[in-house]
């Protein structure tokens, strides 16, 4: 660290040289989890099907200018009718793992009474794939609120745990049977930062004060979720993903950028890390967002529901950052392309941190390709966090967006997205290999979807969707990854 900066973890360095297994066959211990993951609002459409009400995202895609060519999810993928031929899809690929979401506006229309309708579509849906002898790994919340619980205040709102609290359990009592791995949460950043901060996701608030509010009321959701699982079903294995960025200092000799990139680490990975593992907030960002007030909404013993024990810890990983307290020269501008990420950060206690361009390759994204980054990233949640605990880390999500070029009958021959999962999964062994507790992997995503904001430009599939005729086709990316997942091992 820079000299007179006191750090409250320690940043490790970009790696300078490839490890032994950046070439040849890797294989993968035995008994590894080969996953691949979707979002309800991102793939299921029949958004007004069954009982099912709006979300936060229904109402948000409707906003001039809120999303990419104001695109919903009012049909997706159709998986609500779909699902039969994604689940033979998979089992024909040699996928062993779901990660799926359910809908909390299907379950609970408007946050009000349960819908067994829309319940009926997960039982289906858990069905089909335990026939296809295919592990069904439930995600609670990803992002789409029922319109309603946001209209009573949303997550800045304490009683909102409390109602996610009780979904939970609506789910249990429905899949329970069946279900035996449960994420609460996908994501609470974004949740809180992009949804009530800097307005880029549903609802599209912009308030510091929300975006803290909310993010600590997603912790406490998270905590009750977890009591409440972990009483009905003792040896369920329960969970949460965060997604994680490996913030580095663009000049690690200037405190002022060590600076940023702590800050920045402090927003992202620690506010929820070291609450749901370690059962308090980070000083440091407590300090850094005072002013926002936060700590009003920390009431005695919730940092003890929070950090409820859990089993796993779902790691959600896309690419690092090179951080520096100035902007970067042409903010805006990356070799002429528009850069809709911003460069500064929602979270409020990022202020003055600026993410700069490496000259690392880039996704259609234009988020740097760095597995290094996962490297370092599994390592330090191993030995901080969840190695102490005996908790196992899943990489839950890693992906690339690629402008996809159809070939004859939809095909694509994705070798970029599949050199990006390959360097990627490699990167995960090394971590392995170095001692951190990796037990499966989750590929984003199993078929092209909605991506949010940016609507349906963004393709992540190992299979591509053609939204007019809603035909599958498996990419190169998910003919190699089945493969693997088959072979339990990347071939050389
Ligand atoms: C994270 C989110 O969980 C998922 O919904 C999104 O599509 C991917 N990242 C890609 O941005």
């Amino acid at each position: 660290p820079a000299p007179g900066v006191a750090l409250p973890y320690t940043p490790s360095a970009p790696r300078t040289q490839r490890t032994a297994n950046a070439s040849g066959r890797v294989e993968f211990p035995d008994g590894f989890l080969w996953g691949a993951a979707t979002a309800a609002y991102q793939v299921e459409g029949a958004a007004h099907e069954d009982g099912r009400e709006d979300s936060i995202w229904d109402v948000f895609a409707k906003v001039p200018g809120a999303v990419l060519n104001q695109e919903d999810g009012e049909v997706a993928c159709d998986q609500y009718h779909r699902y039969p031929q994604d689940v033979a899809l998979m089992k024909q690929l040699g996928i062993k793992a779901y990660r799926f979401s359910s809908s909390w506006s299907r379950v609970v229309p408007g946050g009000r009474a349960v819908n067994p309708q829309g319940l009926a579509y997960y039982d289906r849906l858990v069905d089909e794939l335990l026939d296809a002898d295919i592990l069904p790994w439930l995600t609670l919340y990803h992002w789409d609120l029922p319109q309603g619980v946001e209209d009573a205040g949303g997550w800045p709102v304490r009683d909102t745990a409390y109602r996610f609290g009780d979904y939970a359990v609506t789910m249990h009592e429905a899949l329970g049977d069946r279900v035996g791995v449960w994420t609460t949460l996908n994501e609470p950043w974004c949740a809180a930062f992009l949804g009530y901060t800097g307005g880029q996701h549903a609802p599209g608030r912009q308030s510091r004060p929300d975006g803290l509010a909310a993010a600590h009321h997603l912790m406490l959701g998270h905590g009750l979720a977890v009591q409440a699982l972990r009483e009905l079903a003792p040896t369920a294995n329960l969970g949460i993903s965060l997604n994680f960025e490996v913030e580095d200092p663009l000049d690690p000799e200037n405190p002022a950028d060590v600076d940023a990139a702590r800050r920045l680490d402090g927003g992202f990975t620690r506010i929820f890390a070291d609450p749901v593992l370690r059962g308090a907030y980070p000083q440091d960002v407590l300090d850094d967002v005072r002013e926002y007030g936060l700590e009003e909404h920390i009431q005695d013993g919730d940092l003890e529901i929070i950090s409820t024990p859990i089993d796993s810890l779902g790691v959600n990983y896309y690419h690092g950052n090179a951080v520096a307290a100035v902007p970067p020269p042409a903010q805006g501008l990356d070799g002429g392309a528009p850069v809709l990420r911003p460069t500064s950060s929602p979270f409020p206690g990022g202020d003055g941190a600026y993410t700069h361009p490496r000259g690392l390759p880039v996704t259609d994204q234009n988020w740097e390709i760095q597995p290094e980054g996962l490297t370092r990233l599994l390592l330090r949640l191993h030995q901080d966090y969840t190695g102490p605990r005996g908790i196992a880390l899943y990489v839950t999500e890693n992906g690339c967006a690629y402008d996809d070029v159809e070939g004859d009958n939809g095909y694509v021959d994705d070798q970029d997205r599949l050199e990006f999962i390959d360097v990627h999964l490699r990167a995960v062994k090394d971590a392995i290999d170095e001692g951190a507790d990796v037990r499966g992997y989750f590929g984003w995503s199993l078929l092209d979807n909605y991506e949010w904001a940016w609507g349906y430009g963004k393709r992540f599939g190992l299979v591509r969707v053609d939204y007019e005729t809603q035909e599958r086709t498996v990419k190169a990316s998910g003919r190699w990854y089945g493969r693997v997942a088959t072979a339990n091992a990347v071939p050389s």
